[in-house]
């Protein structure tokens, strides 16, 4: 009740003033004002939750502003203060969206039990609306997570469909390559533009490769290639992987790992990838002089993967495309736009979530939180298997016994 926003409106001075102290007595410090107009005002610079009003003032009546407010400010309530015997007041003021009303003389705990009734309405009416717009939310998540997933599967099934293709072009070209190196078509004519052509064949190809290559890392199975892993062993992997990448363009990469504890149980196949996605991003978004820090944090239950830059940061607009596939800033023919949409694919069939913050010219922080349960689930299996081993060593111990008596 201490937290209430409470007005009083009434025009007489006595009345009001006294009412007001009474209500502060007992923890509520209302606002006050002396008719419709000065309540009015208030209301356009002050939140309000409950508006005490009485209906008989001169100017504008109770009934008035009581409208104006229901429509200007809905969320507000209001109680309103009849005169003796003027039930119809109350009546029609009910009508135009009072909570409730009281005949003067006014009776302290009643009008307190009708506010806090009142500010309980409010309460439960933020709270509905809160978990409205909660469910809207996750729809809306839901609906983009199964956009996403509906473009995986058919980028997917295209880039199947586009290694056999690719696999027959490369080797075309590479048997028109050994042609040409022939003796009977050592004078061909335009041979060196033949040759340029057949270059180009393959450094297309070879971009193609790269966006099916991406792609297909989305489909394997993590289970299929379930494993205890050491991040940190892992981390430091994909770190020597790209550490010449970053020493050549004078970016430094730090790493802040307790190896002890950062077991999980998951794909390292699709972790690497994972891992030298991220890393590579930092690195092209970073300048020289720039540091990029690779961190793991245990939580217990969850492990942190954290890969943090210095480098130019991503736009807000940007921020929610960048895991759309083929969203790149890159120059056309360098950047896939597929490194992030296979990382957060990964990610999520590990069982993960994967979060980015970034600010304009400060740099980007990307934050994977795997889950550590497989790991538990890897014990049990051993647990299950040492048991299952030891039943039958018993068994054979039996049976050789049994081998033994007679
Ligand atoms: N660490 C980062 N800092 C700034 N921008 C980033 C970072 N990581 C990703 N981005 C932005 O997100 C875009 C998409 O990244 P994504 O890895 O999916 O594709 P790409 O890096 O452009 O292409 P590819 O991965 O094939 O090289 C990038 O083009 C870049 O604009
Ligand atoms: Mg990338």
């Amino acid at each position: 009740m201490e937290n209430i926003r409470l007005l009083l409106v009434d025009d007489e001075d006595n009345f009001r003033e006294t009412l007001a102290k009474r209500l502060q007595k007992r923890g509520v410090t209302p606002q006050q004002a002396a008719d419709g107009l000065a309540c009015l005002s208030l209301l356009a610079d002050h939140s309000i939750d409950v508006v005490v009003l009485d209906v008989k003032m001169p100017g504008l009546s109770g009934i008035e502003v009581l409208q104006h407010i229901k429509d200007k400010y809905p969320r507000t309530e209001v109680i309103l203060l009849t005169g003796h015997a003027s039930t119809p007041d109350g009546v029609e003021g009910i009508k135009s969206g009072a909570f409730d009303y009281l005949a003067k003389p006014i009776e302290l705990e009643h009008l307190l039990s009708k506010i806090k009734q009142a500010y309980e309405k409010i309460q439960r009416a933020a709270q509905a609306q809160k978990e409205a717009e909660y469910r809207a939310k996750m729809e809306q998540q839901m609906i983009a997570t199964e956009r996403l997933a509906s473009l995986g599967t058919l980028a997917t099934g295209v880039a199947h469909e586009i290694n056999n293709p690719l696999a027959i072009i490369t080797e075309s070209a590479g048997w028109l390559k050994l042609l040409l190196q022939k003796k009977e078509l050592e004078n061909m004519p335009r041979k060196a533009d033949f040759a340029k052509a057949l270059d180009k064949i393959d450094g297309a190809v070879e971009r193609a490769r790269r966006i099916t290559h991406q792609l297909l890392g989305v489909v394997k199975q993590p289970d299929s290639a379930g494993a205890q892993i050491n991040l940190g062993e892992l981390a430091e992997e994909a770190v020597q992987l790209v550490h010449r990448e970053a020493a050549n363009k004078g970016i430094e990469i730090q790493q802040e790992i307790e190896r002890s504890r950062s077991n999980v149980w998951s794909d390292p196949y699709q972790l690497r990838q994972v891992l030298l996605n991220l890393l590579t991003n930092a690195i092209h978004a970073t300048d020289a002089g720039g540091r990029i820090t690779l961190e793991l944090e245990d939580r217990g239950e969850q492990i942190v993967l954290r890969v943090q830059d210095t480098g130019k940061g991503i736009s807000k607009e940007n921020l929610e495309r960048v895991f759309d596939p083929f969203f790149s800033t890159k120059p056309p023919g360098e950047g896939t736009g597929l490194g992030l949409f296979v990382t957060r694919g990964i990610v999520q069939k590990l069982g993960g979530e994967i979060e980015v913050k970034s600010q304009i010219g400060r740099g980007t922080r990307f934050d994977i939180k795997l889950p550590k349960h497989r790991e538990i689930k890897a014990e049990l299996d051993e647990r299950a298997t040492a048991s299952w081993i030891e039943k039958i060593k018993s068994r054979l111990r039996e049976k050789s016994k049994g081998e033994e008596a007679p």
